[in-house]
């Protein structure tokens, strides 16, 4: 299928652009390079253009005779949407009216959206089903939902074919060192740890011991980024115009922060120094997804998964331990996101708290 994918250059998208070359789909880039990184798709057809200028997307999508769109771009930083929600309302959401506007005038008629679990807001039940009540409790989560409701009006009324795919914690690097997390600042937690790890940072902080949680720290679904990108190209190659999916992405496991960090620690084998601090505003203490709905994009993950435990069983852990030792010599950026890769991928096999 040809697929302009929005956002392409950056974390899930570069992962998804790249699964999706790689199972012969024609692939076109648009990204602005706000936040992605033109390195991570230097293989792939790029347009240089901002969701805010519908000029351009037009015309990308009549170049590249495109027949549906994965869209990724978007701010995605829940505590500063708080501070700042003007650029979130106008990013997330005039940026993704002007794409479907574009969609409209050019006759594309399938799209998947990123959307989150901030959706829901503060759980009333755990795990998530798709059917919870969507209360977002930031700006971010609410822009998000605003594009939900504005998809399912947009099928109803003119045919279009959407997958709504609610991630939840995303995390994890492309196993072959290729592709990986890299944002700045860097605010997500398992990069954190590794940082530190790796001796770039000298300790990570704990947000908030005294959770209603088994050891008093927040319980996340972190979803490996491949599994993601598989998803994504499921639900797209499921998608009829017409067609309305909403699903959860994550795995139905929650870990906690301590949890994640004793994983961590495993892993490269490091000590990993921690400060604990108070309670990050909006953290809630517990998201897990309910991701039975998803099961059929689940399939290719399942697959890997399973060879994942084979692999971690014949001594993962210890190639990680090793690639790190080496890391100190050589600080190459592919050595970190392989151990990135590993640390997230242990995250799969840990035992549930749930
Ligand atoms: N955490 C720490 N210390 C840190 C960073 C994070 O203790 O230095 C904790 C957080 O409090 C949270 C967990 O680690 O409990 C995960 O935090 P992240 O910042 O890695 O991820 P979030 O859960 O806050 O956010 C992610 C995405 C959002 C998405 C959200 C949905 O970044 O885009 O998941 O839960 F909306």
């Amino acid at each position: 299928m040809r697929v302009l994918v929005t956002g392409g250059a950056g974390y899930v998208g570069s992962h998804a652009a790249k699964l999706l070359a790689e199972t012969g789909h024609d692939v076109l880039i648009v990204d602005n390079l706000s936040e992605g990184h033109r390195p991570a798709v230097s293989k792939l057809p790029f347009v240089s253009a901002s969701l805010l200028e519908p000029e351009r997307l037009i015309g990308a999508m009549q170049d590249h005779n495109t027949e549906a769109v994965m869209h990724f771009a978007a701010f995605a930083y829940v505590g500063v949407s708080v501070k700042d929600p003007a650029v979130y309302y106008h990013n997330n959401i005039v940026g993704s009216l002007t794409l479907l506007a574009a969609m409209r005038a050019v006759g594309v008629d399938r799209i998947v959206f990123s959307s989150s679990c901030a959706t829901y807001g503060n759980p009333q039940r755990i795990p998530l089903t798709e059917d919870h009540p969507q209360n977002p409790i930031s700006p971010y989560g609410y822009t998000k939902l605003v594009i939900e409701r504005a998809l399912a009006d947009y099928s109803h009324a003119y045919g279009i074919g959407y997958a709504a795919l609610r991630y939840f914690n995303a995390s994890g690097a492309a196993a072959d060192g290729t592709l990986g997390e890299d944002h700045d600042p860097e605010t997500h937690l398992i990069p954190l740890i590794l940082q530190v790890a790796l001796g770039q940072r000298e300790y990570v902080e704990v947000f908030g011991t005294d959770y209603p949680t088994p050891d008093g720290t927040c319980i996340r679904d972190y979803i490996h980024v491949d599994d993601l990108a598989t998803a994504h190209v499921a639900a797209l190659e499921k998608l009829q115009p017409g067609m309305q999916l909403k699903l959860n992405l994550g795995t139905g496991h929650g870990a906690s922060v301590q949890e994640v960090i004793d994983l961590c620690r495993e892993v490269t084998g490091r000590p990993i120094n921690v400060h604990t601090v108070g309670r990050r505003e909006g953290d809630p203490p517990q998201l897990v997804a309910d991701a039975s709905a998803a099961k059929f994009a689940n399939a290719a993950s399942e697959a890997r998964l399973a060879l994942g435990e084979i692999q971690m069983k014949s001594g993962e852990r210890a190639a990680g331990r090793a690639l790190l030792k080496s890391l100190e010599k050589d600080s190459s950026n592919a050595g970190f996101l392989v151990v990135a890769h590993k640390a997230a991928a242990a995250l799969r096999f840990a035992p549930s708290r749930q």
